[in-house]
């Protein structure tokens, strides 16, 4: 660990030594709007708008802003703006002997100044003809950046207001030439399910930059780049942690003639790296290293750039690995040193056009290819650039005739946009006839996550706004106006924080009628909020059981993703087994809260709303009420499964570390058996009152599911439990337990039980706990103690239960259990 951050040291040292060789661009403008003087950004003067000579202004009325009270970091190029109040244009002279491909940068930071609220502004942008920015709303600090080729002489770039707001601003422009081989026609591959084929004309599109990604590495600002980008590292986006291992290279990567450039990526993209993490004991064998972008557009094309450098091989020729790109394989058996005409350290690029797929996702990932000599198994990823092909283009003309234009553009942009969600909602259908998946929320298909110059933030770019939230689920009904949550959270007071997730923070709340709430607020910087959110939404609009937290309703007003639940007095269950001051649970509260959890994922598996499944079971996804009746929470990552019984590829291994079914991150098929596992974990969790993970542990011991199940297989899993519970757990109340865990996390997902048996032999070990006169025996030799019934009907398949949403069973055998368990439970 801390060699690696020596090297990350050095690196940084290294790196700062050759940036020293600096591009020049034949054309550089770099526009400080609204301002009357010159400030400087990064090392670069950047010119009031005003005062550049190559540059001209055309607005028949303008506003220079200045911020009279700028936040203490705010820098002065930000502390100025121009408002347009009408359509208006910068136009920028280009020298023809460019090279004509451009990097174009728009700086948005609103503030409040005079009668401005920039934030609340609402415009496009055209440059060159390209619709570049549509019904925008900067509301937070944003860069825009594209790529585009200019053919003419002047480059146009022009700003209208739209809708109520009245203006539009900007507090900087940066446009610039880049190297011509930056974007070329030939090269790039479409990947897609037909197979591969050339996409041409690349550059005959405006490319919009979403992500850029320093794999391995650290945050690079422009400082540390030779055409001043920002890149950001990985970490956030890998699907599976501990699949990765840093690498990272000593010395300066050997560029070579028909492979990367320093314009095309810095150095210090190509001396770092992930590859794959072969030490963890956990991850037997083949896998791959999967990364998932967020790009806020559904089945978009998007320009996948991917820059790799061997600096992980002693020798050439050693390294072959396959590259997919949204699990299409897009480069076989990719050998880097046939690639960089035999050179070890040597920088490439290759370049893809894919589609984002129906929740607006690009997923990368690099595994081992068949070619791969067993000993020297790897495969690497030193940089992602992922990049939006923008193509409304003939926004010409007068500026009544414009506005009909972009009317038409928006509209159209809607007509595609509407139908690539309708063309998902048909393919869902045909994939499960019985329950389509619901319809996709169009309108918030517009939020892509940018980095910006210090904190990520998602821009909200209302394109081609299609309001077809009011679908068939209602779940307009559950909206909640943000002002009431305000309330409800004394404006999202500090002190009432009760939790933080990935998603966000979690609020106590009350709201007006005085049920207590629980509140889930998104961060805008949470990557994977958003698909996260809708599928939270439309999954609990869907459903209601006891054993299922209840959402109370949403929140997206100005760009927010709220979410509100039922308040759970307790918490989560995992604070009541370890690490906490709460007093430990009696072994009969630990059944039924077992019982509990597993009666609302049978209901999920099984229930009226069929099919879902949760992908993130664990303690703390568990919560309990003042009662200690248990309820699964969080379906951010739950799918309705199109296709459960068929074998279903998953498009995200997705889950938490420790509680992972091995065999749905080896073959990424997602099935209902899954959560079995993770309910198996849970149950081991539940009787020894430690982490699923816990590396401060003996090796063998660090991972819970193994090390109860050695115990288990021994026969002797008393040894393990908590000690709170020695002496309270009759022999044939442990055997059946464990019998259900050990059955839980068997290897292969046909080998475990359904939700309904572990339900169902659940219900029987509290049965045998309850009943008998058997005395627990310390170190009494538990084999032969059994109860005559629990080996004759073990994974009794006799499970014709059905839930009706109450909790309450029915019919059939469980009968007298679950009357049992629902009349204690509370
Ligand atoms: C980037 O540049 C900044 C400022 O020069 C420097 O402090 C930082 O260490 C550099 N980072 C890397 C990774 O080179
Ligand atoms: C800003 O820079 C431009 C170009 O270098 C120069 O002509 C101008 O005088 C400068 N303005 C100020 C106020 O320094
Ligand atoms: C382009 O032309 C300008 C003069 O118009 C000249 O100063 C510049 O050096 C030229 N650049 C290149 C790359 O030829
Ligand atoms: C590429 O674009 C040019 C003009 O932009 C057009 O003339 C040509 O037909 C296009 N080629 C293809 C294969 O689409
Ligand atoms: C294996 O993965 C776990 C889980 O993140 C991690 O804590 C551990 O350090 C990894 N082991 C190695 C050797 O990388
Ligand atoms: C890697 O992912 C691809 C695409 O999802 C899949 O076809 C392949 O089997 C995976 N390889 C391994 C070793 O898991």
């Amino acid at each position: 660990m801390d060699t690696q951050r020596l090297h990350l040291f050095s690196l940084t040292l290294l790196s700062l030594l050759y940036i020293s060789t600096s591009f020049l661009p034949t054309n550089n403008f770099l526009l400080n709007c609204g301002s009357r003087g010159n400030t400087s950004f990064y090392n670069r003067i950047f010119i009031a708008d005003s005062a550049k000579r190559s540059v001209s202004l055309s607005a028949e009325r303008s506003v220079s802003l200045t911020d009279r009270n700028p936040s203490p970091n705010s820098p002065i190029l930000y502390q100025t703006a121009r408002v347009f109040t009408t359509d208006s244009s910068y136009k920028f002279n280009i020298k023809k002997n460019g090279t004509g491909t451009h990097l174009v940068r728009l700086h948005f930071s609103p503030f409040q100044a005079q009668n401005f609220n920039l934030a609340s502004s609402r415009f496009n942008v055209v440059a060159d003809g390209f619709l570049l920015l549509s019904g925008f709303n900067a509301y937070n600090l944003l860069l825009k950046e594209y790529i585009l080729k200019i053919d003419g002489e002047v480059l146009e770039i022009k700003f209208s207001p739209v809708g109520d707001s009245g203006f539009a601003f900007v507090n900087a422009i940066e446009v610039f030439s880049v190297p011509k081989d930056y974007i070329i026609d030939d090269g790039a591959k479409l990947v897609s399910g037909d197979g591969i084929e050339e996409y041409k004309n690349l550059t005959s599109r405006v490319l919009e930059t979403i992500h850029r990604i320093n794999v391995g590495g650290l945050k690079l600002t422009p400082f540390n780049d030779t055409l001043w980008r920002t890149w950001i590292p990985d970490d956030g986006f890998l699907v599976f942690k501990p699949a990765a291992k840093r690498a990272v290279a000593t010395h300066v990567p050997n560029y070579q003639n028909g492979g990367a450039t320093r314009e095309i990526a810095p150095d210090s993209v190509y001396m770092t790296a992930q590859q794959m993490n072969r030490d963890n004991l956990t991850l037997n064998g083949w896998f791959n290293i999967t990364w998932d972008f967020p790009v806020g557009s559904l089945g978009a094309p998007h320009l996948v750039r991917l820059h790799f450098c061997d600096i992980v091989s002693p020798a050439l020729n050693l390294l072959y690995f396959n590259v997919y790109i949204n699990d299409y394989s897009a480069y076989r058996d990719l050998d880097l040193s046939m690639l960089t005409y035999h050179a070890l350290s040597s920088p490439v690029y290759l370049d893809f056009v894919a589609h984002s797929d129906d929740s607006g996702v690009v997923r990368v990932s690099v595994g081992p290819s068949d070619l791969s000599t067993p000993s020297k198994i790897n495969a690497i990823l030193n940089g992602v650039e992922i990049m939006r092909l923008v193509n409304l283009k003939g926004l010409h003309a007068g500026s009544k005739r414009k506005n009909v234009w972009i009317l038409v553009g928006f509209i159209f942009g809607g007509f595609l946009i509407f139908c690539l969600a309708a063309a998902s909602v048909l393919l869902a259908f045909k994939c499960k006839k019985k329950k389509p998946k619901p319809p996709r929320r169009v309108e918030s298909a517009g939020w892509t996550p940018l980095c910006v110059y210090g904190a990520s933030s998602y821009s909200r770019m209302s394109e081609g706004t299609v309001t077809t939230s009011q679908g068939p689920n209602g779940y307009h009904s559950l909206r909640i106006p943000f002002v009431d949550i305000q309330t409800a959270t004394n404006n999202f007071d500090k002190s009432l924080i009760i939790g933080m997730g990935g998603f966000g923070m979690v609020y106590k709340g009350v709201l007006k009628d005085n049920t207590k709430v629980a509140v889930k607020r998104g961060v805008r910087g949470s990557r994977q909020g958003l698909p996260e959110f809708q599928t939270e939404i439309s999954v609990l609009s869907k459903i209601r059981h006891l054993h299922l937290v209840s959402l109370v309703g949403y929140c997206e007003e100005q760009s927010e993703m709220i979410l509100v639940y039922e308040y759970m007095e307790k918490g989560p269950l995992k604070n009541h087994l370890y690490g906490s001051k709460y007093p430990p649970l009696s072994w009969k509260q630990r059944l039924e809260i077992c019982i509990g959890s597993a009666r609302g994922l049978h209901y999920l598996h099984t229930g009226s709303a069929q099919g879902i499944i949760h992908r993130d079971i664990k303690s703390t996804n568990i919560l309990l009420d003042e009662n200690y009746v248990a309820k699964v929470a969080d379906f951010g990552l739950s799918r309705s499964g199109p296709c459960l019984n068929e074998t279903h590829v998953s498009t995200g291994v997705k889950g938490s570390f420790g509680y992972l079914d091995p065999e749905y991150f080896r073959r990424q098929q997602l099935t209902d058996k899954s959560d079995v596992y993770s309910f198996g974990v849970v149950l081991f969790e539940v009787l020894c009152a430690r982490p699923a993970v816990d590396p401060l542990l003996a090796r063998e011991q660090v991972n819970l599911a193994e090390w109860a199940m050695q115990w288990q297989k021994k026969g002797m899993l008393r040894k393990i439990i908590d000690p709170h519970l020695v002496g309270q757990i009759k022999p044939s109340c442990l055997k059946k337990y464990g019998e259900t865990a050990e059955k839980c996390l068997a290897d292969y997902g046909v080998d475990r039980p359904t939700m309904g048996d572990v339900l169902w032999n659940l219900e029987y070990a509290l049965q045998l706990q309850e009943s008998g006169p058997e005395e627990p025996r310390e170190g009494s030799n538990m084999n032969g103690m059994d109860c005559p019934t629990s080996s004759v009907t073990p994974f009794s398949n006799a499970r014709t239960e059905r839930d009706d949403g109450t909790g309450c069973s029915d019919l059939t055998t469980s009968d007298v259990f679950s009357q049992l368990m629902t009349n204690e439970g509370r």
